[in-house]
């Protein structure tokens, strides 16, 4: 037995103390920076607890005044009482407003700093978590925090603080009340036991349920098409009416241990009173206290039976508190991306800037973090003026080939660097994204205005210079019709666009960007072979030193490539003139 109780204590040490303590510096390393405002509320609270007191004890004198057992001035007394009745209101107000003041701004910051914190990850990690949940972390768990950041060391201050402090005045004034004080604690300390174990279980339950209901609305409202086209109206409405079910099914449950808690805690309390009320009675009639000391402990046996119960649940508070603080360090300790050779990185693209930036990867291999294996061994290279196509079937590594370009996947092995014509060289990372204008894969147009998509990855752009990278992607075809041009509203997601239109104006903003290399992955797809080849046609005859690399499932463009790869047994091939020739005839 009692191995087994030093086994328990010994994994909670280890265990979840440890974390919980991990977690509670985590919160105040956001706190901290208020603790001007911190002990402004302690303060706050303290001076309101002595109001408070106060107030009993006017209160006493008055009660004894009137029934002559004491002489004083019954109206002074009287103001008194009312003036300490008005201060405590307004404290009572200055402290919410305090409790807001901090609340906000530590939410305000938790918020950004996991915003920021967000972007920077490693994006396969980050790919692990759903959009639903991120954003239940982001939103509830980052609100729970700011909400109980004050619950922990300052109100812990200020309950032990009103206990104490009530504890002495009712010592002073007639001890055998001080059995009061103590009267409820078993029953709090039960339920704060059992409290503690529901609430870890309840956070957990209802983070999961908020995911689950914040990713199913986001996934149905962006995809209304979908459920309209395969006629799955009743289906996705009946699916949120069972998931609402589930959901209030839960809440209730919670609010079922709520009610029990309170009936419980109001009888304890009352039970309290009245025991308070008839030994006051028994100690009045037998000439020990007056009846003013008998209303004073009335209503101090209320104010130490609540600080008691507070201080009780400080625990559950705590855990419910720490668990929040986890699931956003969940997030923000992720593996960070490493942005340290901007410096290095945009010397060298200055340098280069008129000469061009050549790529190379020799020996690449890449596996997902889920086991696939794309790339064993994959080598392949591209030069300024260049068109390098990518081809192979769906599946075989085009857009991870992309992804590792851009250093969104990091290769396992082999060597990944970017060379410059007018010399230098620097080694692939996230800082070499700056090097890259990149068109994906399906439509990345944000809402806003056409130009302010363009402005969004360079924000100094003028009207002409839009205008003129539109006429490269062939875009200005269709644009200079719109009534309002490049200040035409697109909607979510390219809304309002056809495909193709959508492909060229998401071409138009990575021309804009001007950068030394462009890939395109599938970004002609939706235009038609004419089409397509103008645009690459045109991109290619500016006289801007572009690297360019194109994935296709269409050979049609293939000629006007330098070199074709071909991903192939996990490596790129370099195809000869006659095989490509011979995709082009059998297309
Ligand atoms: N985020 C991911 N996590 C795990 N595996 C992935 C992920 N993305 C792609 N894969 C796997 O990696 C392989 C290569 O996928 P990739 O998207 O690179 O193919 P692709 O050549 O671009 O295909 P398509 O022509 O259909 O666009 C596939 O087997 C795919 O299942
Ligand atoms: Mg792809």
């Amino acid at each position: 037995m009692s191995e087994k109780l030093s086994f328990y204590i010994k994994r909670i040490k280890e265990g979840r103390l440890q974390e919980m303590a991990r977690q509670t510096r985590w919160i105040y390393g956001y706190a901290k920076r208020h603790w001007l405002a911190m002990i402004l509320y302690t303060s706050l609270g303290m001076v309101s607890t002595v109001t408070s007191l106060l107030s009993s004890m006017v209160s006493k004198n008055l009660v004894d005044i009137i029934t002559g057992h004491q002489t004083g001035a019954l109206i002074t007394t009287f103001c008194m009482m009312i003036g300490l009745g008005i201060g405590t209101t307004l404290l009572g107000q200055a402290t919410g407003y305090a409790t807001s003041w901090i609340s906000m701004r530590v939410d305000a910051e938790i918020k950004a700093d996991v915003y920021e914190k967000i972007l920077v990850t490693d994006w396969e990690s980050l790919t692990n978590y759903h959009t639903g949940d991120l954003l239940t972390r982001w939103g509830s768990d980052a609100s729970n925090v700011s909400n109980g950041v004050l619950n922990f060391i300052p109100n812990a201050i200020i309950y032990f603080f009103r206990f104490v402090s009530a504890f002495v005045v009712v010592v002073y004034y007639d001890a055998s009340f001080a059995v009061f004080a103590f009267l409820g604690m078993p029953v709090s300390m039960l339920l704060s036991k059992t409290l503690l174990k529901r609430m870890v279980n309840n956070n957990k339950r209802s983070a999961a349920m908020s995911a689950k209901m914040s990713g199913f609305n986001q996934e149905s409202f962006a995809n209304i098409q979908t459920i309209k086209a395969f006629d799955l109206i009743k289906h996705y409405a009946a699916r949120l009416r069972e998931l609402q079910k589930e959901a209030i099914s839960m809440r209730l449950e919670f609010q079922r241990m709520s009610v029990w808690t309170s009936l419980i805690l109001s009888t304890v309390s009352l039970l309290v009173s009245y025991s308070a009320y008839g030994w006051g009675i028994y100690r009045v009639w037998s000439g020990a206290i007056t009846y003013g000391t008998m209303t004073m402990f009335l209503s101090l046996s209320g104010t130490l039976t609540g600080a008691l119960h507070n201080i009780t649940s400080l625990v559950p508070t705590a855990i419910s508190l720490t668990t929040s603080a986890g699931r956003l360090m969940d997030i923000v300790e992720m593996p960070r991306e490493d942005y340290s050779g901007e410096d290095e990185v945009d010397e060298f693209m200055q340098r280069n800037a008129a000469s061009g930036i050549s790529l190379t990867l020799r020996n690449i291999s890449y596996s997902y973090h889920t086991g696939t294996e794309v790339f064993r061994g994959a080598s392949m290279e591209a030069h300024p003026h260049e068109i390098i196509g990518l081809v192979g079937p769906s599946g075989e590594g085009k857009t991870t080939m992309m992804r590792i370009l851009l250093s969104l996947a990091v290769p396992g092995d082999g060597e990944a660097e970017f060379s410059g014509e007018s010399g230098g060289r620097v080694m692939l990372s996230p800082a070499t994204r700056r090097l890259i204008a990149y068109v994906p894969q399906g439509n990345t147009m944000m809402s806003g205005t056409i130009a302010d998509n363009m402005r969004n990855v360079c924000p100094e752009a003028t009207d002409e210079e839009i205008i003129a990278v539109l006429k490269l992607a062939c875009a200005w075809d269709f644009v200079a019709k719109l009534p309002d041009g490049i200040n035409s509203e697109i909607k979510e997601r390219g809304g309002g666009f056809s495909e193709g239109q959508a492909q060229r104006l998401s071409i138009a903003r990575a021309l804009l960007r001007r950068s030394p290399i462009l890939l395109l992955d599938e970004a002609t797809s939706a235009l038609d072979v004419a089409t397509e080849r103008r645009v690459l046609r045109s991109i290619m005859h500016d006289d801007y030193p572009r690297t360019c690399i194109v994935t296709t499932h269409r050979p049609t463009v293939l000629n006007l490539c330098s070199r074709v790869y071909a991903i192939r047994e996990k490596k790129c091939e370099i195809l000869a003139s006659e095989e490509v020739e011979r995709m082009i005839m059998d297309f």
